[in-house]
């Protein structure tokens, strides 16, 4: 089989709609490394339009869901080139593009499950000039599987451990898991929220996207009887394979308790911050009890409240940035994509069906040619 060694890129934005990541992969022997990676801003008007879509504050008519697909896709390919301008590459080296798209449905469960990603693949490949694949999480859906998460398969690739078993912690909108052994096994879900649901109460009550650091968290006090009743969510107890998003947990879902309007915005914010770091570390005992350590990435490794606050629920286990393995944890997943388009090119399975529980292992992404 040709290698399909050479330069990808990956393009994702995640559950927090926080920017496009865009990552230059080099494949060399089919072992990745980071060449250049970048966070593209949203336009301030398209991130509102995808955050209140997503959280179903804003219903799309067929027109507006069109535009809204070109639109992202747009961005997407703004994103790819101002990778490959940082890099100083030429589109023409690069051997393929893996596109996430944005999420605005995650629905994998009931009778006609489906995730829905937008963010026009034509447009990409079009724009750039770089053949463009995705369409990553349908194909594991139409199998059976949740579609989600899929960069367990990556993290086995890049952070296999030595000895004991290891956990890989994402820790973006919503946090997963994955745990790793030595012998190559490969378990993994979704836990529930991290960041989505304390950024979204920041907005509302600081004006700013996010907690800088969790100093708005670590202003206020936790309130246990909130906590509990988050806690007390159908979707914890779940046992995997499962997966979320912001349809589910959004801020709708924290206004359903009363007792959020008795507590100050701060205490609801520490509360919160708790929910995230109880929920992982409650997953981690349950399902990963064996791992000695717990390696984190996605931009939750930049809140110091909330790494301080997930280190007392690890039972000891040393909790790590992926930085300590030589991996940068802001472009761990759009490495991901870069991955998983290489996989594609190589006929090679991108789901593990012990993760997402479909039928089996499936070619992930098509293929839409370049100009
Ligand atoms: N300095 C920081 N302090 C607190 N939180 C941060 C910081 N930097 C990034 N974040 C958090 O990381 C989130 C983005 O993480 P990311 O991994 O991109 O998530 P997603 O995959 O959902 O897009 C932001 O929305 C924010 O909550
Ligand atoms: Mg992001």
């Amino acid at each position: 089989m040709a290698t399909m060694d050479g330069l990808y890129v990956g393009l994702i934005s995640g559950t927090s709609a926080d920017g496009i990541d865009a990552a230059l992969v080099r494949f060399e022997q089919g072992r990745p490394s980071l060449v250049a990676g970048l966070v593209h801003a949203w336009s301030e008007p398209l991130r509102r339009r995808i955050l209140a879509v997503a959280q179903d504050e804003e219903r799309l008519d067929l027109d507006d869901y069109g535009r809204l697909d070109v639109a992202v896709g747009q961005a997407f390919a703004d994103a790819a080139q101002a990778v490959l301008a940082k890099a100083g590459i030429t589109p023409s080296e690069v051997t393929a593009l893996g596109s996430h798209g944005q999420t605005i449905r995650h629905r994998p469960d009931g009778d006609r499950p489906f995730t829905l990603q937008i963010g026009d693949p034509s447009v990409i490949a079009e724009r750039t000039g770089i053949a463009t694949i995705a369409d990553f999480r349908r194909p594991d859906v139409a199998a059976g599987g949740q579609g989600a998460p899929l960069v367990p398969a990556f993290h086995a690739t890049v952070l296999r451990p030595n000895e004991g078993a290891r956990v890989v912690l994402n820790l973006g909108g919503i946090a997963n898991v994955t745990r790793l052994t030595p012998e190559g096994e490969v378990t993994g879900f979704d836990t529930g929220p991290a960041n989505g649901l304390m950024d979204a109460w920041c907005l509302r009550h600081r004006g700013e996207a996010f907690d800088r650091d969790g100093r708005f968290a670590a202003s206020g006090t936790v309130d246990p009887d909130l906590l509990a009743e988050l806690l007390d969510d159908a979707y914890f107890a779940l046992p995997p394979p499962k997966s979320t998003g912001r349809e589910h947990f959004h801020l709708a879902w924290l206004d359903l308790h009363p007792r959020v309007a008795d507590l100050t915005p701060a205490d609801v914010q520490a509360t919160l911050m708790a929910l995230s770091a109880v929920s992982i570390g409650d997953a981690i005992a349950r399902h990963a009890g064996d791992a000695l350590d717990v390696v984190a990435c996605g931009g939750g490794v930049h809140n110091a409240a909330l790494m301080d606050a997930l280190r007392m629920r690890l039972e000891g286990r040393p909790l790590h940035a992926s930085t300590a393995f030589g991996i940068d944890p802001d472009f761990m997943e759009a490495m991901g994509f870069a991955w998983l388009a290489y996989r594609r090119l190589r006929g090679e399975p991108g789901n593990l069906p012990a993760v997402t529980g479909a039928r089996g292992p499936r070619l992930l992404g098509a293929l839409y040619a370049a100009p």
